[in-house]
């Protein structure tokens, strides 16, 4: 059986930074209040005349394809997690698939939040293991700024989240000890509504009505304590499951990137897991919670900066709205 191998990562994030202080500006919030809870000290925005989600995927999927050393008509599937796409219908996949000038190709969306690219890798390795498909672009791609409320009502939520968007080649191999070793994921609806934007949706009379745009329907909810709560014991369980799935211990892994949700969420794994401080990855202090992208992203910055090395053991992990969670182990 073939398995698949990480051949490429890559990332695009808009230019236009926005710092904490720039946020002071805009609502009743402070630098200091932001990086004790959330570690984040500036994020990106995306600029309405020119970026799209497709259009920063499709930068990310040439990028990942350079560094992979392919042609991007070697591609013979795209999936595309997002939870903010260019329209209500069809899915960013095939504009993405467009822009890559990919026609005729399966494109796939894939709308589990924060989870939602490891489940498109476990969903790209599943096809690549039964031979349907040899060569797939998973991609992760956000554009949450145009849906936060940039004011004190909004504060709580505005300040978390940005833009971006990462992508990996992910090929069939035949090699052993490598790629991806096994994938885990899990969901719980009981929790749909600790985390969720209620509006404009299907079930209501009217999609879209005056009341939900002059209220806080369409704006994201967060319970952000008791996203807090499960995120610490989700995290933990799917990262010892997958270590336990593999015969691994903690101690094998050489690079951990968890969905950069909190920099106080991932310290508190890095303790719990008493992993050494090098060994988890974070750069959600310059890009804020990209959602499904921010994994990618990590991957790739990683990758870059060199402490991503060919036979590594990464661990990626994710906890989100839905709420979902997932886990992968990677050889690199
Ligand atoms: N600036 C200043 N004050 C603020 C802001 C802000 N941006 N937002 C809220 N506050 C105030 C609140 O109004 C409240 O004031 P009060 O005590 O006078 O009522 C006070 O700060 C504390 O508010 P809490 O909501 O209780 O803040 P908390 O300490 O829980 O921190 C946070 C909020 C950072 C979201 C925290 O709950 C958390 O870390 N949650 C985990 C969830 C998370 O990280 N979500 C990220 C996105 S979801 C995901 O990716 C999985």
């Amino acid at each position: 059986m073939k398995i698949s191998v990480i051949k490429g990562v890559g990332h695009y994030v808009p230019e236009r930074v926005v710092t904490n202080h720039d946020l002071e500006k805009m609502m009743d919030t402070s630098d200091e209040w932001i990086v004790e809870r959330t570690g984040i000290h500036e994020r990106r925005f995306f600029d309405p005349e020119t970026d799209t989600v497709a259009n920063m995927s499709a930068k990310a999927c040439k990028m990942a394809a350079e560094r992979a050393g392919i042609a991007i008509s070697d591609v013979d599937f795209i999936v595309l997690a997002t939870i903010t796409p260019d329209y209500f219908f069809p899915g960013s996949g095939v504009l993405l698939q467009r822009e890559l000038g990919l026609e005729g190709i399966g494109a796939l969306d894939v709308r589990n939040a924060c989870s939602g690219f490891i489940y498109g890798v476990s969903v790209a390795d599943q096809f690549i293991k039964t031979g349907m498909y040899k060569t797939i672009l998973v991609v992760g791609a956000e554009i949450q700024s145009s849906a936060m409320e940039m004011t004190d009502r909004g504060r709580n939520v505005s300040v978390i989240f940005g833009d971006g968007a990462g992508a990996v080649v992910m090929q069939a191999s035949d090699e052993e000890d490598k790629g991806v070793l096994s994938t885990h994921l899990h969901a719980d609806g009981n929790f749909a509504e600790e985390l969720y934007v209620k509006d404009p949706g299907s079930s209501r009379k009217e999609r879209l009505t005056k009341d939900m745009l002059d209220g806080t329907s369409i704006r994201a909810y967060m319970n952000g304590n008791l996203v807090f709560k499960h995120a610490v014991v989700r995290f933990t369980e799917v990262i010892k499951e997958a270590l336990a799935a593999n015969g691994k211990e903690k101690e094998d892994i050489d690079l951990l990137i968890t969905h950069q949700a909190n920099l106080r969420i991932s310290n508190y794994l890095q303790e719990k897991l008493a992993l050494e401080p090098e060994k988890v990855y974070n750069n959600i202090m310059r890009y804020g919670n990209t959602t499904a992208a921010s994994i990618p992203i990590a991957m790739s910055e990683a990758w870059q900066e060199n402490k991503l090395k060919e036979g590594d053991l990464l661990c990626l992990a994710a906890f989100g709205s839905g709420f979902t969670w997932a886990s992968t182990l990677i050889r690199w």
